[in-house]
């Protein structure tokens, strides 16, 4: 008896060891960025951005799957700030999430340091600031997170890749657009998009008859993109770190928040073409033109514009439909993603979110369920680990609609671990949503205009092979559900990528728990945690 529990210690230790010794292979990359404010002119006039060692946009994050990502940020903002790594699972480790529900802002003048792991993944992300309304000014970045040398990627290695970061664009700072949200106003429409920092002009370059990987993320706050590139046609290879099936498509909708990876061929003659994305759904309809160019060429593209889709919202459904997992290609580990069968699942819980536009004590507002999130001084996780009463509790928000009129709360759903949950959200307004769930990916399982009722599960549901995700849109009026595996330990913020709906309330977190305490499926804090609010060094 006791040499048996000796044997199993010894084996127990052993496999901490070996665990230990399989993190130390795995890359280290180090980074250290030093936050600043700058001028910078992407629509040609004059406008304060914030820099990433002196960039707009930011560094590109490339890394490889399993590597150790070290981010020393150093903020010379006048303000706090914080990075999050959008799409990033951050397993066990939601310490590193870098959003106010996780973690104390880095005061001015002073540096913190990000250490995670791209556990398990691989895939086309971005990374951008998440207090206020910062994003609007800049300090966003790519994330590409490449497959390990043994693992088989399902299609040919492309000649190069190339990092589009596309988003709407507003000439005005973000003090004067958060002070129209503060006094209680919408923003208005964005004055242009841009294609990395540029209103027009960003050329990628490419040998006739070879294949290039391009990367596209939609890293604006408000506008959902239409992205083609003239005379040529995109096959669809990974959305937000699933491998899909290879469809070929002429245009492809990218909505706020989400990434899309394509090969594109060069198979045209030698020349340039206009890289296109315009905006869906927005009156007016804004445009940005890139150039894709063929080594050597002089010939400059000629117009018109590929044509894309601009309100048809049917269409945007419907191509949504045809974003599948190809379940027989691994992902960043060698079994195949069909592998998890999730649509053999039993569902433990239902949730369904309604998003609503408020007037709170006069002022424009959106809830949740009727609630609209305010953020306490003391992070979430910092008060669930260190059990500090008064700053949340777990009945703040219900599963299901209410007619309760919209008042301010900190939603937090409270979950257990391995819980495995469906998500609808109910959009009740006219214009369209962009839902996102941090640490994880989620299986969009279903689109379809009007009330979500639990009959739409059968007529509407891909059981078999939704592709797995962190963002998925919600058409007006209609919804989207998804289903998930809370796996991951923490806290995490579930929350709307319209950021000036998200400033206003349009988000919660999910607090995925148990009650074992266990460096096996949660980490401890990290030793430079900051502290802010109730929560003070121990
Ligand atoms: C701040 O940066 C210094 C190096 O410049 C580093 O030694 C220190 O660990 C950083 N502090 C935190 C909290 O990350
Ligand atoms: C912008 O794109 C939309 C959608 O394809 C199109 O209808 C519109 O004419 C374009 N505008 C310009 C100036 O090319
Ligand atoms: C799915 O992935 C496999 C690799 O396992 C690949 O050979 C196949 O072409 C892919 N299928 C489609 C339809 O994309
Ligand atoms: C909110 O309600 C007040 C009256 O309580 C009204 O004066 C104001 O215009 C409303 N604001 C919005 C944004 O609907």
């Amino acid at each position: 008896m006791r040499q048996a529990s000796i044997l199993y210690f010894c084996l127990g230790l052993l496999a901490l060891f070996s665990g230990i010794l399989v993190k130390a292979e795995d890359a280290y990359r180090y980074y250290t960025w030093t936050i600043t404010h700058g001028t910078i002119s992407p629509l040609g006039v004059p406008q304060k951005g914030i820099l990433i060692n002196g960039q707009f946009p930011g560094p590109t994050v490339d890394c490889v799957t399993n590597d150790n990502i070290i981010v020393n940020v150093i903020n010379k903002l006048d303000e706090p700030f914080l990075i999050t790594w959008n799409g990033i699972k951050q397993r066990k480790t939601t310490w590193q999430d870098g959003v106010q529900g996780t973690n104390c802002p880095i005061p001015p003048n002073s540096n913190w340091t990000y250490k995670f792991q791209t556990k398990d993944q691989i895939g086309t992300f971005n990374y951008f600031p998440s207090i206020g309304i910062h994003r609007v000014a800049g300090g966003f970045g790519g994330f590409n997170v490449q497959s390990r040398s043994v693992i088989a990627i399902p299609y040919p290695i492309p000649a190069e890749e190339f990092t589009l970061l596309i988003g709407d664009w507003y000439k005005a700072d973000d003090k004067v657009l958060q002070q129209e949200l503060d006094q209680g106003f919408p923003l208005p429409l964005p004055d242009a998009l841009l294609i990395n920092g540029l209103s027009q002009g960003a050329t990628f370059t490419g040998e006739k008859g070879k294949t290039y990987k391009f990367r596209v993320s939609n890293v604006g706050i408000a506008t959902a993109i239409n992205f083609r590139i003239q005379g040529h046609t995109m096959t669809l290879v990974e959305v937000e770190g699933a491998h899909t099936i290879q469809e070929v498509y002429d245009s492809l909708d990218v909505h706020v928040g989400q990434s899309v990876t394509v090969l594109v061929t060069l198979n045209g003659s030698p020349k340039d073409y206009f890289i296109v994305a315009s905006s869906r759904f927005t009156k007016p309809i804004l445009n940005t033109t890139g150039i894709l160019r063929y080594a050597g060429s002089n010939t400059p593209p000629t117009l018109p514009l590929p044509i894309g889709p601009t309100y048809q919202i049917h269409w945007s459904m419907k191509q949504a439909r045809t974003i599948r997992l190809n379940l027989t290609a691994n992902a960043a580990r060698p079994n195949p993603q069909g592998s998890f069968h999730y649509g053999t699942i039993q569902v433990v819980r239902t949730v369904i979110l309604a998003n609503t536009a408020a007037n709170i004590s006069g002022k424009l507002r959106y809830a949740v369920n009727s609630i609209s999130y305010v953020d306490p001084a003391t992070p979430l996780k910092l008060a669930d680990w260190f059990n500090i009463p008064g700053v949340f509790t777990l009945n703040s928000i219900k599963d299901a609609p209410t007619n309760a009129p919209a008042a301010f709360g900190t939603s937090v759903i409270g979950t257990t671990l391995h819980d495995f949950v469906e998500i609808v959200f109910q959009n009740t307004e006219t214009t369209i949503q962009s839902w996102h769930l941090d640490g994880y990916s989620f299986y969009a399982v279903g689109y379809g205009s009007g009330v979500w009722t639990p009959d739409k599960r059968k007529k509407f549901y891909n059981l078999n092979d939704a592709v797995s995700r962190h963002t998925v849109q919600v058409y007006p009026k209609s919804w989207s559900a998804v289903l998930v595996s809370l796996d991951n330990k923490g806290m995490w913020n579930l929350r709307s990528a319209i950021w000036s709906r998200r400033y206003l309330g349009q988000q919660l977190y999910v607090r995925v728990w148990n009650n074992e305490h266990s460096i096996f499926t949660e980490n401890d804090i990290p030793p430079n945690a900051l502290f802010c609010g109730l929560a003070k060094h121990p």
